[in-house]
């Protein structure tokens, strides 16, 4: 299921080395690992037994049509977060009766372009927005299928910009106004009220939070069927968190403390939990991965162009930046990051920075790693969800390729842009 490792002191995706990657395509760029992919889902995917269930994946973590072409192919569903996902999803082979739509703000063209396309629900965030999905369906003369985003409060314990289900958030209807609005939604001819949907956050490492949704929400449809509503589908949304931290290990490698949380967790533990809760709940569990499909199964791969003390401090500066991987800028996230060749045992506390114009833009701060110089080769670690799909051309900065690695063969799945792209 891991696919990178170290064979020789030289790092691998499956069958080929990263330096021959980096020779190939140059850096930066994306590697991504085909069968870490398809295990990472597969494993996803055994983990419900018996229960009765619809794993959608959300498009919002990778877009790369290749990778969403890939995860078709295992027979999942796909949640997309705008028109494009929708139009990527679909293209990419996911069936329209296994996609669903989430968002806070749907513009009228995207829901009518979703009500066409026959999806199997929209997940909705306000009386507002099922207002207008009844107007749309009424002049189509369709009946829209909805589930209700509704925000229980529960602190998912993460980053503050990626938890979504406190009541200061966004996203959802207040608990105690759902069930008046499913009992009006389900009075519309042109609304079939599936169910109810949530999605506290993301990175999510505890089981209890995900444990406190799905009573809450299962509690919430057991009162709504008491009130006339056929409910026939729990969506608990996504978030399962991965593992960052020492990820790889190499003699010659510093080991990180531990993220207490982090600590022994696996996606498939906490999904277990979770159905140990959802059991005979009597309806469809529907739930919306991302980056527990995809974070482990991609790297980006930098080159050192300089090193440099300055203010007491080391800087190692790289040829990647928040514009080709956002998130250590924008949520102090940790990736680790590993030469692909290690061999000095000396370690050092660097700051590992990018090219751009921004003091925000590091990779990793105070880090400690093995002595890298000018023209070593690094891989950042875990990047295969919300990394590329983040990246932007801030600087007017062409962004990398990305590569998909499958046992020997390697193919290039998005070319490099070039100056002409931008
Ligand atoms: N469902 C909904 C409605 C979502 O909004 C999301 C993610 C997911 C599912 C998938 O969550 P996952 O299983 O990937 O945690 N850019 C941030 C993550 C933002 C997540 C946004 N919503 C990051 O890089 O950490």
């Amino acid at each position: 299921m891991e696919e990178f490792r170290y064979k020789e002191d030289s790092l691998h995706c499956e069958e080929v080395a990263a330096s021959d990657l980096a020779q190939a395509y140059g850096t930066p760029a994306y590697i991504y690992s085909k069968n870490s992919i398809v295990d990472h889902t597969r494993h996803f995917e055994r983990a419900f037994g018996a229960i009765g269930h619809l794993s959608c994946y959300a498009v919002k973590a990778n877009t790369n049509s290749a990778i969403l072409g890939l995860l078709a192919h295992e027979g999942i569903g796909a949640d997309a977060g705008s028109i494009g996902e929708l139009h990527l999803a679909l293209g990419a082979g996911f069936p329209a009766e296994k996609v669903t739509y989430s968002g806070v703000g749907k513009r009228d063209d995207e829901i009518e372009y979703a009500l066409r396309r026959d999806i199997l629900a929209l997940n909705v965030e306000s009386e507002g927005e099922i207002d207008v999905i009844r107007g749309i369906a009424g002049r189509m003369g369709l009946v829209a299928r909805i589930l209700l985003r509704v925000n229980f409060d529960i602190d998912a314990g993460t980053h503050p910009y990626i938890t979504t289900g406190s009541r200061q958030n966004k996203f959802g209807v207040e608990s105690g106004r759902a069930i008046d609005i499913l009992t009006r939604a389900q009075t519309f001819p042109e609304i079939d009220v599936l169910g109810i949907h949530s999605h506290i956050g993301s990175q999510i490492t505890s089981s209890g939070a995900f444990v406190d949704a799905a009573r809450a929400a299962l509690e919430l449809a057991g009162r709504a069927r008491t009130a006339g509503v056929n409910v026939r589908q729990v969506n608990l949304g996504g978030g399962f968190g991965v593992q960052y931290r020492n990820y790889l290990r190499h003699t010659l490698l510093p080991v990180e403390p531990d993220d207490q949380e982090e600590a022994g967790l696996t996606t498939v533990s906490m999904l277990r939990e979770l159905l140990r809760v959802f059991g005979q709940a009597g309806c469809m569990l529907v739930v919306q991965p991302g980056r527990s499909l995809l974070a482990h199964a991609g790297i980006l791969l930098t080159k050192v162009l300089y090193r440099k003390e300055s203010g007491g401090k080391t800087f190692v500066v790289v040829d990647a930046g928040m514009n080709d991987l956002l998130r250590p800028s924008l949520y102090h996230s940790y990736h680790q990051i590993v030469p692909i060749a290690p061999h000095r045992a000396e370690h050092e506390v660097v700051d590992v920075v990018g090219p751009l114009c921004e003091s925000g833009d590091f990779l990793a701060q105070d880090r400690i790693l093995p002595r890298v110089d000018r023209g070593d080769i690094l891989a950042v670690m875990c990047t295969g969800a919300y990394g590329y799909a983040l990246a932007s051309n801030y600087n007017a900065r062409p962004r990398p390729p990305e590569v998909l690695v499958d046992g020997r063969s390697h193919t290039c799945i998005r070319k490099r842009e070039t100056l002409e792209d931008l």
